[in-house]
C-alpha cells in the first residue's frame, strides 16, 4: 500500500485537483498525461497503470458531464529529461524488441496535435512495431493482439481433408 500511494496517489490526486480547481472556467482543452503503462506495459507496474487508468476513466467522465478532457496515454519519450532520463541504450532496445519503440520529441509533440485533433476521451499516442510484436516470445498484451500479423499456416502442416 505504501507504493501504491507513493505512485497512484499524486497523479490520481493532481488529476482530480485539477478537475476541481478548473471547475467554472471555460477551458480550451484539459489534456492529462496519461501512459500506455495503463494499458500495455503493465508487468510490475500496476500502481502506475492503476493511476493512469484513473486518469483515462476521468477524462471519460468529464465528457460525460459536457466538459472538455483529453487522456492521453503516451508511449515513453526519448528526451533525456523526466522518465527519459533514466532510459538506458538496453532499455531503448529492449521497448524496440517488444513491438513499443520510444517516441522521439518530434513525434510525441505531433502526436500530441493529432491527439488533440481527434475529439476522443483517450488517445493512446504510442509507436508500435507490428512486425516486432509479431515475433516477441512472451505474451503480447491483450490490446496488441489484434496488431500482430497472422502467421501463414504451412499447408503441410494442416490435417488432410
Ligand atoms: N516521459 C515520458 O516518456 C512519459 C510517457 C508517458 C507518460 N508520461 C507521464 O507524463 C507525466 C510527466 O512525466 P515526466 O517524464 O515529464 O516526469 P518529470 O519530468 O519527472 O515530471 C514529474 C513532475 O511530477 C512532480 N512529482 C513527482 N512526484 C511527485 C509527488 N509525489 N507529488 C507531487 N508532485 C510530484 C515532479 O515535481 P518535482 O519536479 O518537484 O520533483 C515533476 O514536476 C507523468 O505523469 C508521466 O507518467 C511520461
Amino acid at each position: 500500500s505504501e507504493r501504491l500511494e507513493g505512485v497512484l496517489g499524486p497523479k490520481a490526486d493532481a488529476a482530480w485537483w485539477l478537475h476541481e480547481a478548473t471547475a467554472g472556467l471555460e477551458l480550451a482543452a484539459f489534456v492529462l498525461f496519461s501512459s500506455a503503462g495503463g494499458l500495455v506495459l503493465t508487468a510490475g507496474q500496476g500502481n502506475y497503470a492503476a493511476a493512469n487508468v484513473f486518469l483515462d476513466a476521468l477524462a471519460a467522465w468529464r465528457r460525460a458531464e459536457g466538459l472538455v478532457a483529453t487522456s492521453m496515454a503516451f508511449g515513453f519519450w526519448d528526451v533525456g529529461a523526466g522518465l527519459g532520463q533514466y532510459l538506458s541504450e538496453v532499455d531503448r532496445r529492449r521497448m524496440a524488441a517488444q513491438g513499443l519503440p520510444v517516441l522521439s520529441a518530434d513525434a510525441g509533440l505531433a502526436l500530441f496535435a493529432r491527439g488533440l485533433d481527434r475529439g476522443e476521451a483517450t488517445v493512446v499516442p504510442l509507436r508500435v512495431d507490428a512486425a516486432a510484436l509479431g515475433v516477441r516470445r512472451d505474451e503480447v498484451p491483450a490490446l496488441l493482439r489484434g496488431l500482430v500479423p497472422v502467421r501463414r499456416v504451412a499447408a503441410a502442416a494442416l490435417p488432410a481433408a
